[in-house]
């Protein structure tokens, strides 16, 4: 018998509280340097391509136990506010173990019902959880509003979208989540009023840079 779309939630919510305290060292230690730099060229690559500034608000999407934290902080500096946005509390958990300070808000939510303001964030940056969001479009949608007219919406990954839709595929607990291929994403962003302005899909790198 299929799943529920409730039970795929669950199931999906369930495996990243489970996995949230060990997810920075799983997903980023390098074994040769000992350290969390395993991605640190792809990391260089992305923020290149970010227009982040001293005093920007960023909402930062299924960040987990926080990664990007320190990327992003670096650039907003202490004049800027973050706003750390997860449905899964024990990520959150750890990540506020980790990053708490001032100018960053830790947020326990579903990416289809950002507890913000409406045109409140410079950049919203969905990092290696787009494929999870279970009604997309209510999830972009929901997520552009919070943006300043003239602000920037990013999506991105350190694979294909071949590639992350085949390792999804491998994981029982989020082999139903997808992400779509171009013209799916055009037509999402499309619907909420974003303009791809950038859009980069090959082997190790994944990422749409798209304007409200
Ligand atoms: C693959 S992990 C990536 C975490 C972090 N961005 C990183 O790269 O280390 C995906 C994250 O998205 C979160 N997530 C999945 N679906 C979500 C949703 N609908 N709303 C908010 N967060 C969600 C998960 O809890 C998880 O922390």
């Amino acid at each position: 018998m299929q799943p529920t779309s409730d039970e795929i939630y669950r199931t999906r919510k369930q495996f990243f509280n489970d996995h949230a305290e060990g997810w920075l060292n799983h997903c980023y230690r390098n074994p040769s340097t000992g350290r969390l730099d395993k991605h640190e060229k792809d990391f260089e690559r992305l923020f290149s391509l970010l227009p982040l500034k001293p005093g920007d608000h960023v909402l930062d999407v299924g960040c987990g136990s926080g990664v990007l934290v320190p990327f992003l902080m670096e650039r907003i500096t202490e004049s800027g506010l973050l706003y750390e946005l997860d449905f899964a509390e024990k990520m959150i958990k750890v990540n506020r173990g980790l990053h708490e300070r001032e100018n960053i808000t830790f947020i326990v939510a579903d990416a289809e019902n950002p507890p913000l303001d409406e045109a409140c964030c410079d950049i919203v940056i969905c990092f290696s959880c787009f494929p999870h969001f279970q009604d997309k479009v209510r999830a972009v949608t929901a997520l552009a509003r919070t943006l300043k007219p003239g602000g920037v919406f990013v999506v991105s990954h350190f694979d294909s979208s071949d590639g992350i839709n085949r390792h999804h595929e491998r994981c029982h607990a989020v082999m139903h989540d997808h992400l779509p291929d171009e013209a799916g994403m055009r037509a999402l962003f499309r619907q909420a009023n974003l303009s791809i302005e950038k859009y980069t899909d090959e082997a190790g790198f994944y990422c749409i840079i798209a304007g409200k």
